[in-house]
């Protein structure tokens, strides 16, 4: 491995190039097997404080990508039984379209140690970003896919999760056909710091 001052480039490079692509424009191929184990192995890279493992990923085959859209579709009418056959079906084609649909399971029941839920959090999302940064490095592109679907019942039951295991976003990766265009810059450094005032300057503006 190279110095530190050799990496920092490379790692820069990879990291600002990153970005959402939507899961339609991700086609075929997708990861193989064995670059899929290699991802995971990059999830199990990320800090976890207590050593939970506080996340898991399930993976939706395309042979059962029928389910997941049932799922959404059923999803989207249980909290807006007006929704029209579009928007139905509309929830429903999410779940086939990227070659690689995993769901980030997040494990926020009690355990030993029982490590806070959002430092639990923090480690999910440490780990789903080594996953999607390794992806983007194999020549894949990704993007994470929320929503109020991941709150039903039914994804809970379709997923078989155990008690206090919430599904969080899918991870969708693939092939890109179109990127879309940055809408917003990304924050300035200056915008993500601040400095700790010292007590008289607390004091006075309290
Ligand atoms: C937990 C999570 C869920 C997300 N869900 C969606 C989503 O449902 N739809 C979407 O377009 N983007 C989703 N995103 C991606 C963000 O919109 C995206 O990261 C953001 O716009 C910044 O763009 P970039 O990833 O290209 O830097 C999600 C991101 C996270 C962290």
């Amino acid at each position: 491995m190279g110095s530190d001052a050799e990496m920092f480039p490379l790692v820069q490079t990879l990291i600002e190039s990153r970005e959402t692509v939507l899961p339609r424009c991700l086609v075929e191929p997708g990861p193989s097997p064995d670059q899929i184990e290699s991802l995971l192995a990059l999830a199990a890279a990320a800090p976890d404080h207590g050593k939970l493992t506080p996340w898991r990923f399930i993976l939706v085959p395309t042979a059962q990508r029928h389910r997941l859209a049932e799922a959404f579709a059923r999803a989207l009418t249980d909290r807006d039984p007006q929704a029209t056959p579009a928007q139905i079906s509309q929830a429903g084609e999410k779940a086939y379209r990227a070659p690689l649909l995993m769901v980030a399971v997040a494990c926020l029941g009690p355990r030993k140690p029982d490590t806070p839920p959002l430092e639990r959090m923090v480690s999910m999302g440490a780990a789903i970003q080594n996953i999607l940064l390794g992806a983007h490095a194999m020549g894949f592109a990704a993007g994470l896919t929320g929503g109020r679907a991941m709150n039903s019942p039914r994804m809970q039951r379709l997923l078989g999760l155990a008690e206090g295991e919430v599904p969080v976003c899918c991870i969708n990766i693939g092939t890109a056909t179109a990127r879309r265009p940055r809408s917003a810059p990304r924050p300035l450094p200056s915008a993500l710091l601040s400095e700790l005032p010292d007590e008289a300057s607390a004091r006075a503006g309290a």
